[in-house]
């Protein structure tokens, strides 16, 4: 489709998608003066800061920042991407979409997946009907009762129970016409040409559903005793283990209402947490978080609960795990379970109060960690002892507030029953020895994260990132404004860059658009990746249309990036030193280095002579 054709099946959709009365259907909005305001539906708030603006088609969030149009809206909400939000609106209006063509291959290859979710489905409705509607059912229903699950919160999650007969379903599939070589594919039948058989009998089945709801694949526990205990959908076009996250659809709301996630192991654990009203919970299906997983949470909440079994919860894959959560920059608590519970027992046995509470002395993850290896180690002989130094030292070096490491080093040493000028040396030495072994990695790294604000400790570091991004931001938004700032930004981005590659992309969109000459560029014009950030930014302006303080955030750019660039030289230099303690003068590559830090450092001086940022 060209982009005039494009852009004027956006327009007739919007014009037929009336903001106030779209988002109505999601956030309560009350008038205030030309606008309609409410609590704001992507951020946790007391207060209302979300604006929708009749007039303009627009909404913006004075307190997180989200904004846009009507699309903008449903693609958050939804959390679809550009086009499945058209296609819902245009619907929602009554209005024919041409069809997106896709590349032939990849039109074949969406035919298949939903022909897939289509099979799914209609498997899902016909355990369900065996476990409500029939004789063979009651065994099931019995253990569910058993069990503590009602059957609203059974039908909540769609449960159902496949029959212990080899081909109940392959034979329903026969009778109505459903191929069974798509059904294999699906996962649902085995057996291929040695003649087809029902992957899942005698369990009870938990379908397991997409964000928006789509079943992918199942899991079927047995009634009772027996292995496996739960078995699974096996790896299939739709369902891939570790992408996924069991309940996400059904705590979409509960998540946005508590600004959290609580991430436990089980299905059950999941079901019963609803039942008693905590709804904010998913489950990962399996012990580790995996990356995909992680960006999912992340999409979600910047807050993460972990409830795991006691086990679980400190086996070293689980806290790989929990190590990407953090490294994504999302906060992450742990909930320390009494043994031999987990949530599923302990909130039948105690209820959803008694829950929460764990769950509001939940721990940071450092703290977590070190409980763990002060319960593992045998602390009452030296030997115990001291491996327990050895494997909190490693932890420690993780910990990039001082503050807070010397906080944790002493928490240490009353653990270990030990001096803390002991704890202060062992460290020490540990620091040495592990220094050595990892300068080069260390220079190597650094030269990767040039564009961090390096050495900084944690918390400054990530509000340094934020404040970078939302300068970066500003300037962006400039772009928007004003033509001229437009190509003051060009000329001095020549030295300066921007450190988020999506805000880098978008820039170089700015660039390329700028040669038909219209400005500012229709939203058409970028791709969906950068067409979010690009109304957010229109909507921003729209809202707040004072100018942005261009010279001062190309300043505050500039410094940011100054700092960064002495500090990751700083950090060439000490692990240079270190390497050449014994020569009697440094090479002349550390020497090049050393002289670049003296001018760098006068720049800074010359350039930002009130600044007393660097240590
Ligand atoms: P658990 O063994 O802790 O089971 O496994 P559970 O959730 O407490 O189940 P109930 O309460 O006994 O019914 C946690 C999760 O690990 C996966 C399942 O997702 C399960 O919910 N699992 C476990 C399997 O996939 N297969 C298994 O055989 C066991
Ligand atoms: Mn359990």
């Amino acid at each position: 489709m060209d982009r005039l054709t494009e852009e004027r099946i956006i327009n007739e959709v919007k014009e037929n998608n009336e903001i106030v009365s779209v988002i109505a259907e999601y956030v309560n909005l009350k008038q205030q003066g030309k606008n309609f305001i409410g609590l704001c539906p992507f951020h946790n708030e007391k207060t209302p800061s979300f604006t929708v603006s009749r007039e303009k088609q627009l909404f913006h969030c004075f307190g997180c920042g989200a904004g846009g149009d009507v699309l903008t809206f449903i693609m958050r909400k939804e959390n679809l991407t550009f086009g499945p939000a058209l296609r819902l609106l245009a619907e929602r209006a009554n209005i024919n979409l041409p069809e997106f063509q896709l590349p032939p291959d990849q039109q074949k290859v969406k035919e298949e997946r939903e022909r897939l979710y289509r099979i799914n489905a209609y498997a899902a409705a016909f355990y369900r009907k065996i476990l409500w509607e029939t004789k063979t059912g009651a065994k099931a229903v019995a253990y569910l009762e058993a069990r503590g699950i009602s059957r609203p919160t059974a039908e909540k999650f769609s449960l159902g129970y496949a029959p212990p007969q080899w081909k109940a379903l392959v034979g329903l599939f026969r009778k109505k016409g459903v191929s069974l070589q798509e059904a294999e594919k699906a996962g649902l039948v085995c057996g291929g040409g040695e003649g087809f058989y029902d992957r899942f009998r005698d369990r009870l089945l938990f379908p397991i559903t997409n964000p928006r709801g789509q079943i992918i694949g199942f899991g079927g526990r047995i009634l009772g005793e027996g292995q496996p205990k739960y078995l699974n959908s096996p790896e299939t076009v739709l369902f891939q283990k570790g992408r996924y996250l069991y309940g996400l659809k059904e705590a979409r709301e509960g998540i946005r209402r508590q600004g959290r996630v609580i991430v436990v192991e089980g299905y059950m654990d999941v079901i019963q947490a609803h039942q008693q009203g905590v709804e904010e919970v998913v489950a990962s299906l399996g012990t580790s978080l995996t990356v995909d997983q992680v960006r999912l949470l992340k999409r979600h909440s910047e807050q993460v609960i972990i409830a795991y079994d006691a086990d679980a919860a400190g086996a070293a894959a689980t806290i790989r795990g929990l190590d990407l959560l953090a490294q994504a920059g999302v906060g992450v608590r742990v909930v320390r379970l009494p043994a031999g519970e987990d949530p599923d027992s302990l909130l039948k046995r105690e209820g959803a109060a008694a829950f929460r509470r764990y769950v509001g002395e939940s721990v940071d993850l450092f703290t977590f960690k070190l409980a763990y290896i002060l319960e593992n180690e045998d602390l009452t002989t030296p030997a115990g002892k001291a491996r327990a130094a050895q494997r909190i030292f490693p932890i420690l070096d993780q910990v990039q507030n001082g503050i807070v490491r010397e906080t944790y080093l002493r928490q240490t040493a009353a653990a270990l029953g030990v001096s803390e000028a002991t704890i202060y040396d062992q460290w020490r030495i540990y620091l040495y020895n592990s220094r050595k072994n990892k300068q080069r990695l260390d220079i190597k790294n650094n030269q990767r994260h040039t564009n961090d604000i390096a050495d900084e400790h944690h918390g400054d570091a990530t509000r340094a990132e934020n404040n970078l991004f939302q300068l970066e931001r500003q300037l962006l938004r400039g772009c928007l404004q004003e033509k001229e700032f437009f190509a003051r930004i060009k000329r001095t981005l020549k030295e300066i860059k921007f450190s988020a590659p999506l805000h880098t992309r978008l820039f170089q969109q700015f660039v390329e658009w700028d040669v038909s000459g219209e400005w500012p560029p229709p939203a058409t014009a970028f791709p969906p990746e950068t067409r979010v950030l690009y109304t957010e930014l229109l909507t921003e302006n729209e809202m707040n249309p004072l100018p942005v303080d261009l010279e001062g955030c190309l300043r505050r750019l500039r410094q940011y990036q100054l700092t960064a660039e002495i500090h990751r030289l700083q950090q060439e230099v000490a692990a240079g030193l270190e390497e050449e303690a014994k020569a009697t003068t440094p090479s002349p590559e550390l020497q090049g280095k050393l002289a670049l830090l003296n001018q760098l450092h006068k720049k800074l001086r010359e350039e930002f002579p009130t600044f007393s940022g660097l240590t």
